[in-house]
């Protein structure tokens, strides 16, 4: 079987590395992939939007499958692009993927089928956001309703700062037109999780959580990134935990888009909070976590293909998803200066050790090969995952495996899974 997965970060590699085991795929295509994926498929140069390009290739090379890991593609309907042109596609539909792609879309569908999150209003105008402001409760969410690379919402504490994030959003379009709607939403406190499934229209299975540090700076200081290291499980996720989501959330998620007309077929990635009042979702994604895969994909036992098959056939019903009974941490190396401004084409060195290991991996993210050797090209330059026993055990190995690794103003927090030592307390 001939596999093109579109995308070019530590998600796409960690896809890849899953596929890459499957005995059913012969030859792997990545666009554009990076130096790292590149080392177990052939990286083709097409970007993730030039759809035409990437539909021409997939169907000259007789690609079996297609796989699309990124937003902004999804979002922006590749698969219905792909699927006009015969092609088999793991994957949302434009209709589908919405559910990531319009946040009051998403806060709508949960408020209509009694799906549990947060109070919200969605706002169409900055006046009637800011008169909203006036009487509302602080602190309080303002999220950006489009798409805007995991940056799209401020948390504010006062309704000084919540007036200036809805001009900057609404009026300066800080993030451009995903800024043309607001949700303003109440705000929570609690424990993060994520829980990333599989779907295909009907039957949904979730794979085993995780938790992402999404702050740049240790103790959850600085700004926002895409993700600065994950583990997984959760500790907090408990058997209640996940009896409660399987029963409120995630089957009636499925269901509710079905019902609206938008069945879902891909992966379906809950952000939750594990609120006083239980849990509740503080959003939805229409693909896998980067860096969440990186530390799930590598546990899951369940052969991804076949997954993946069930999901476009519509026979999930008839799978069943295993994973190890062990942990995984990840610590993303990144550029300094990440998330605002950064260098790239520093050499990066000691790569070499990860390829006798078989419980540790290094993701590549934002790297390219540059006369002969491997030079950063991105914010996040690598993901650095270690399996153990447990996450003690995963963490101390990723920690160890963070400094095989050498690049000029490389940086990385040094409490990725702290949490697991508050689980103990
Ligand atoms: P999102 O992109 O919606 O996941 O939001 C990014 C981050 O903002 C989340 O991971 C939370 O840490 C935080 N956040 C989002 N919504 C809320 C909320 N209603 N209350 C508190 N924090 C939130
Ligand atoms: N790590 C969060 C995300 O992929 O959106």
């Amino acid at each position: 079987m001939k596999v093109l997965i579109v995308g070019g970060g530590g998600r796409e590699h960690a896809i890849a590395a899953s596929v890459a085991k499957s005995g059913k795929v012969k030859k792997i295509y990545c666009a554009p992939g990076n130096a790292g994926i590149a080392q177990i498929a052939e990286c083709v140069p097409i970007g993730v939007m030039e759809f035409d390009a990437l539909t021409a290739f997939a169907v000259e090379k007789g690609v079996d499958l297609v796989i699309v890991g990124m937003d902004d593609p999804l979002v922006g309907g590749l698969v219905d692009v792909l699927e006009a042109a015969g092609l088999r596609v793991f994957g949302p539909r434009k209709n589908a993927a919405i559910l990531e792609g319009s946040k009051a879309f998403s806060k709508d569908l949960m408020k209509k089928y009694g799906i549990p999150t947060a109070a919200y209003e969605t706002f169409d105008s900055p006046e009637a956001a800011l008169a909203y402001l006036e009487k509302a409760p602080m602190p309080i969410v303002l999220k950006a309703d489009g798409l805007a690379l995991g940056k799209g919402v401020l948390i504010c504490r006062t309704p000084e700062e919540a007036k200036a994030g809805v001009v900057s959003i609404m009026q300066e379009k800080q993030f451009g037109d995903a800024g043309n709607r607001l949700v303003i939403e109440e705000f929570m406190t609690g424990r993060e999780v994520s829980v990333l499934s599989f779907v295909d229209g009907k039957t949904i299975r979730t794979m085993t959580s995780a938790q992402d540090h999404k702050r740049a700076g240790d103790g959850d200081t600085g700004l926002n990134t895409g993700g600065m290291g994950t583990f997984s499980p959760s500790p907090f996720y408990t058997p209640e935990v996940d009896a409660f989501c399987q029963k409120y959330i995630y089957q009636a998620t499925v269901d509710a888009m079905a019902a609206e007309g938008r069945p879902f077929q891909g992966i379906i990635f809950f952000g939750l909070m594990l609120t006083e009042k239980g849990p509740r979702v503080l959003e939805y994604n229409a693909r896998f976590g980067d860096p969440e895969a990186q530390v799930v994909l590598p546990r899951m036992k369940s052969d991804i293909i076949e997954v993946m098959e069930a999901c476009i056939d519509g026979s999930l019903d008839k799978v069943e998803l295993t994973f190890a009974d062990n942990a995984a941490v990840c610590v993303v190396l990144a550029s300094g200066g990440y998330p605002v401004s950064y260098e790239k084409g520093f050499p990066i060195t000691g790569l070499e050790r990860f390829a006798q290991k078989e419980d540790v991996f290094c993701f590549h993210a934002g790297t390219k090969e540059a006369g002969g050797s491997i030079v950063t090209n991105g914010g996040r330059v690598l993901g650095i995952t270690a399996l153990g026993k447990d996450l003690k055990a995963a963490r101390a190995a990723a920690y160890d495996a963070a400094a095989w690794v050498s690049f000029e103003k490389k940086y990385m927090r040094h409490d990725i899974g702290k949490a697991i030592d508050e689980a103990e307390q």
